[in-house]
């Protein structure tokens, strides 16, 4: 039997403010929300166990999309969830620690250390010695299995909490897979809004601005996310964003030719109609349940009027394949759906993907429209944008974020 057949989510919330007021009894805690189904599910399941004892923040690091920290605040705040809500204005800090790193490992951890750096002093100003957070059961299997420090995950990494950061850790969701999570979220009834969401990483749009992280590339890819999630909702992808990256490439001329001949024999195009970039900043990618951090190409058909040329997105992943597949250092095949003459400072991905557990995915086969509507809307809202593609790579061999 399916393990979400089996799964009651009734029993599973009565179980758990049994068992965390058991094991936090009157103490106080600490829980922070990012908006995500997870966070947020795990934040309204405690509140039901603890009331009053427990204290929600909002962590403004920065990396929240447009108007969340506003958005999550108002919703759970309101009844019938009750749950007082603190936003915390953290982003000149989280900036000036990110400020100048450029590898995704490093970034990824110097968020975490600044991210239970704040929950620290937060949880000693409200005088909490426990943290609630809502890791679920991926986030532990690829952050053990050395695919990512994923921003959440402490003892499993040797990290002692109450060593380092003065609270001990408290994980209602462990044992659960995302579908469960949505499941419960539905039980204590959020608003579909929150229980049908896609995921929203920790790290947040930290993790969608390759290389360095600097305020405009930052603010570019905000409005750009906007753009995108408003476009593709439509066909309801297991995911979709938007990810930025410097527009500067390496210089590897024979690779560049490899590729560019083997795109123009696979799309039945003259090869002078392909271009292709090989970005300096490389994203994250995992095989063989490993990480690995690859190179990023991109990939420019241009048809004789100056369009992009618009094959079915299934061919293109098929495309992708036989290049990652011959050149396993390519993490990403990137396809422009909209390239600008003029050079600008940044290119702009837009990824969507169908997945169920989160460990694999496939490229979603979104309508070239639609493509082109996100492509136009972006470069005519962000001037400093030139190249707006669409990320073939399914996971492996690419992970679902970039970094
Ligand atoms: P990847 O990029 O590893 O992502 O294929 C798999 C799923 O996990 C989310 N993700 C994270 N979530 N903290 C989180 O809370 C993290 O550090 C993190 N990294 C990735 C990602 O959005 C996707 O749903």
């Amino acid at each position: 039997m399916n393990v979400l057949e089996v799964f009651d989510p009734k029993k599973f919330v009565e179980a758990e403010i049994e068992r965390t007021r058991r094991s936090i009894g009157s103490e106080k805690a600490l829980v922070a929300v990012s908006g995500g189904v997870d966070s947020t599910t795990c934040a309204v399941l405690t509140h039901k166990a603890l009331g009053e004892n427990l204290v929600c923040v909002i962590l403004d690091d920065a990396f929240m999309r447009e108007g969340e920290p506003e958005y999550i605040s108002s919703t759970l705040s309101k009844s019938p969830f009750n749950v007082p809500m603190k936003i915390v204005n953290v982003r000149d800090r989280f900036m000036q620690a990110m400020k100048g790193l450029r590898d995704a490992e490093e970034k990824r951890k110097m968020f975490r250390e600044t991210f239970y750096q704040v929950l620290g002093e937060t949880a000693r100003k409200e005088g909490c010695k426990i943290l609630v957070q809502g890791t679920i059961r991926a986030d532990i299997m690829e952050t053990v299995g050395g695919v990512k420090t994923q921003h959440n995950v402490l003892e499993q990494m040797g990290i002692n909490p109450m060593e380092r950061f003065g609270f001990k850790v408290v994980e209602p969701l462990i044992t659960l897979m995302k579908e469960q999570v949505r499941m419960v979220a539905r039980h204590l009834g959020l608003p579909q809004e929150f229980s049908e969401r896609q995921p929203f990483p920790g790290p947040g749009l930290s993790v969608r601005v390759v290389g360095e992280i600097r305020p405009d590339k930052l603010e570019t890819v905000r409005k750009a996310t906007a753009i995108a999630e408003s476009e593709l909702v439509q066909h309801k992808p297991g995911q979709y964003f938007a990810v930025i990256m410097d527009n500067d490439e390496v210089q590897q001329p024979a690779e560049a030719l490899h590729i560019q001949e083997s795109v123009a024999r696979l799309l039945n195009v003259p090869a002078r109609n392909v271009r292709i970039r090989i970005f300096r900043d490389r994203a994250t990618g995992v095989k063989g349940g490993e990480r690995r951090y690859g190179k990023v190409v991109g990939v420019t058909v241009e048809t004789v009027n100056g369009r992009v040329h618009q094959s079915a997105i299934q061919n293109l992943v098929m495309l992708q394949a036989t290049i990652t597949t011959k050149m396993p250092e390519v993490a990403r095949i990137f396809y422009a759906v909209k390239d600008l003459p003029e050079k600008k400072p940044y290119v702009l991905g837009i990824r969507a993907v169908e997945t169920k557990d989160f460990l694999t995915a496939q490229v979603s086969d979104i309508p070239w429209i639609t493509l082109d509507a996100i492509a136009e809307e972006t470069v005519e809202q962000c001037s400093n944008v030139s190249t707006v593609y669409y990320d073939l790579t399914p996971k492996p061999p690419a992970t679902i974020e970039m970094e």
